[in-house]
């Protein structure tokens, strides 16, 4: 029997049918490139759903990865280590953040996030506050991050949730106005939202939801799992806003293909926050945090910043080209481009797979384009090109 035949069949007889997975089995990548069991070999423009900032098997990040792992691969949380409090000092240097909570994952840290406000409101004001989230945001798939991801198909399956949420309409200065008061403990929110549909925030909507969050000594926590570390051609989407929060939430390009989570506060939300109040065996492993160093250290590089940028305009112009009556909008920031459609996308997305193209959907009409940061023009053409292909067929 052929390899991915083999491997295809036996996902299905062993793993949780969680994901609908592609028809090809993976077996290496280089750049911007991956190669299947066959041999063929695919130009993704997904990069693991905004993971692989640095592309496939970056050296310097394999290298950092394969010294880390053969020095010291693991000690737990009861000891001090290099690596976390190195990465800590980068990422409060280079934000808002006056330390770091770490963890694996963005659905980890958003948990976090939620037992930190908690924390904050409980200390200060006793039980009762309440949590604030927006329509068409995604937060992840545990209990609590589920509990503010307002999505029906996702929810129910799984209720009852946390309690104490309201959703407001995303982008609605007025709605917040009215939903956010002093019971409100904390206000979640992504300043672009991928998995919604790639929806940049508005300006005005950010500044009002910081100001709300003032009057009323709520917390405001950014999501910038998805549109943080330099997706957006900034290090942090907030920069594009002049808005600060006091909870930040980092996972995906973070580790660069390494799990990890990150939880950014400042003092007033960390000195609420005691020995126990949460933890995690694996959080903060020197592996994940050099890989992170790696990371931090090329991404905030100015040029590499100004290339997101210039190339995410590219990609936009060159989509701006095409000639198709399927396309709606064309909207984004950096890298973090969406293309919605007047119908679904998944076809487009088996069809992109027959041309060598990885593409993502970002809810059924977005085709959701998120390359790794070391995109080039040609990559953008042949990008372009293949979209041209499948959707006018
Ligand atoms: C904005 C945002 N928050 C949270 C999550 C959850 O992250 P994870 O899948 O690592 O749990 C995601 C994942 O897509 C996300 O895009």
């Amino acid at each position: 029997m052929n390899v991915s035949v083999s491997i295809v069949e036996k996902e299905s007889q062993y793993i949780v049918h969680t994901y609908k997975r592609s028809p090809f089995v993976l077996e290496h990548g280089e750049g911007m490139f991956v190669y299947d069991s066959k041999g063929n070999r695919y130009l993704d423009f997904s990069s693991g759903i905004a993971v692989n900032a640095l592309g496939h098997c970056d050296p310097e990040l394999v290298a950092a990865v394969q010294d880390q792992v053969a020095t010291l691969g693991h000690v737990c949380n009861l000891y001090h280590t290099r690596p976390q409090v190195e990465l800590a000092e980068a990422l409060c240097e280079h934000s808002f953040a006056d330390k770091v909570f770490y963890c694996n994952s963005g659905a980890e840290a958003v948990e976090g996030a939620i037992k930190f406000a908690r924390k904050y409101s409980l200390t200060h004001y006793g039980p009762g506050k309440t949590f604030v989230a927006f329509t068409g945001g995604f937060h992840g798939r545990t209990m609590g991050a589920l509990s503010i991801t307002a999505r029906e198909q996702y929810q129910a399956p799984f209720r009852p949730l946390m309690p104490g949420v309201t959703v407001a309409p995303f982008n609605d200065v007025e709605a917040a106005k009215e939903l956010i008061g002093p019971e409100t403990c904390a206000v979640f929110v992504e300043p672009v939202q991928g998995e919604g549909g790639i929806q940049p925030a508005n300006v005005e909507f950010l500044r009002a939801l910081r100001d709300l969050c003032d009057q009323h000594d709520a917390l405001l926590v950014f999501d910038e799992i998805q549109c943080g570390m330099g997706r957006t051609g900034k290090l942090w989407a907030y920069e594009h806003y002049g808005v600060e929060p006091d909870i930040m939430v980092l996972a995906k390009a973070l580790g660069g293909g390494l799990p990890i989570g990150a939880v950014l506060v400042t003092d007033r939300v960390a000195d609420v926050i005691e020995p126990g109040d949460h933890g995690s065996t694996f959080s903060a492993g020197p592996v994940a945090c050099r890989a992170a160093q790696v990371v931090l250290d090329r991404v905030s590089d100015p040029a590499m910043l100004a290339h997101i940028t210039a190339m995410g305009e590219l990609l936009v112009e060159r989509l701006e080209e095409l000639d198709s009556r399927h396309i709606k909008e064309i909207r984004g920031l950096g890298l973090m481009v969406g293309v919605e459609m007047d119908c679904e996308v998944a076809p487009f997305i088996e069809a992109a797979y027959e041309q060598g193209m990885i593409l993502l959907n970002a809810g059924a009409n977005v085709l959701r384009l998120l390359p790794a940061y070391i995109v080039s023009e040609t990559d953008i053409d042949q990008c372009v090109f293949v979209i041209q292909q499948i959707i006018t067929v």
